[in-house]
C-alpha cells in the first residue's frame, strides 16, 4: 500500500499544480482536462484496467487533440496517472475513433 499511497500523493500534486498554472475550463493536455483523462485512466491503466473505457472518456477523446495525445505515448507523465501507454493508445479505436497514422 506505501507504493499507492506515494502514487496517489503524486498524482494529487500533479493535479493541484496543473489546477495552479491551467485557467478554468482546464485543458491540462492535448485539450483534454484532467477530469477528462481520469475519466480515462481506468481504462488504461497500467494495473487492473477496466475492460473497455467508459462512455465520458470517449466523449473526452471526441474533443481531444490525438495527434498531440500521440506525442505522449513516450512520456513519462503517463507512468505518474498509472496509465499503459500501449493500452491508452488503443483507446480511440475503442471508442471508435481513428488514431493518426505514425502514431
Ligand atoms: C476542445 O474540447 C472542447 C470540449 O471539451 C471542444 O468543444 C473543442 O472543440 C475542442 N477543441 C478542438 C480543437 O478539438
Amino acid at each position: 500500500m506505501a507504493k499507492a499511497t506515494a502514487l496517489a500523493t503524486l498524482l494529487m500534486m500533479v493535479a493541484a499544480a496543473t489546477l495552479a498554472v491551467v485557467p478554468s475550463p482546464a485543458r491540462a493536455v492535448c485539450n483534454m482536462s484532467s477530469d477528462q483523462l481520469m475519466t480515462c485512466q481506468p481504462a488504461a491503466a497500467a494495473t487492473n484496467p477496466t475492460p473497455s473505457p467508459s462512455a465520458d472518456c470517449c466523449a473526452a477523446l471526441s474533443t481531444a487533440d490525438l495527434p498531440c495525445l500521440c506525442s505522449y505515448k513516450n512520456s513519462p507523465l503517463l507512468s505518474l496517472y498509472d496509465i499503459d501507454p500501449d493500452r491508452a493508445m488503443q483507446l480511440p479505436a475503442e471508442c471508435g475513433l481513428t488514431m493518426p497514422a505514425n502514431c
